[in-house]
């Protein structure tokens, strides 16, 4: 099969990026990953662009300057979805557009309940039984756009932020598979 091209951003750790890029390589998955950007230039997760030789671009630099030469590297090379994955910079409301309808996020959090960061601490704080993550068409509000999967997680009353993260990782991983097969309408 002929498959889209997508870029993943990262700002961070790079887990969900290293599961994307395995999901990937699986013939009946509908992405392939050509690019992985990162605004920080010690994240972690360029390791795993590295590890399985994918094409990598840091730019640790403005916003301005961030979304000139990501736009320009995105039209070069023909990316058709952009997958932000613990991308941590808000993108300008004129990078979005420019990329309508192909930007999609993680956010570990059951939106639109605890937008923006520490959403683990808020959720423990108020007292939650359930949390999740949810994978969402990016728009030009923050945490925002039309949710394309969500999962679901427990809360237990040992659980601290730390060990909450774990288990809401591990549920984005595949949420983030499935809400990719999604975009393209596979099941
Ligand atoms: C993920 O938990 C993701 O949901 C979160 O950052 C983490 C990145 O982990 N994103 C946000 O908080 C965005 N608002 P990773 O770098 O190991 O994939």
């Amino acid at each position: 099969m002929v498959k889209n091209k997508a870029c993943v951003f990262i700002s961070g750790s790079g887990t969900n990026l290293r599961s994307i890029i395995k999901n990937s390589r699986d013939y009946n998955f509908p992405i392939n990953i050509s690019l992985v950007i990162s605004n920080k230039k010690n994240a972690a997760g360029i390791y795993f662009a590295k590890k399985f030789a994918i094409p990598f671009i840091v730019l640790d630099v403005s916003r301005e300057k961030f979304e000139k030469m990501a736009l320009k590297e995105l039209l070069n090379r023909k990316i058709k979805l952009l997958c932000l994955a613990g991308f941590m910079k808000i993108l300008s409301k004129s990078f979005i557009r420019k990329f309508k309808g192909k930007i999609i996020n993680i956010h570990p959090s059951l939106l639109p309940k605890y937008k923006g960061l520490n959403t683990f601490k808020r959720v423990l704080n108020a007292g939650e039984k359930i949390t999740g993550c949810t994978v969402h068409l990016v728009n030009e509000k923050l945490d925002d756009g039309k949710i394309i999967v969500k999962k679901r997680v427990a809360i237990s009353a040992s659980d601290n932020p730390e060990k909450l993260k774990k288990k809401v990782q591990s549920e984005e991983y595949k949420a983030y598979s499935i809400a990719i097969r999604k975009m393209y309408n596979f099941s």
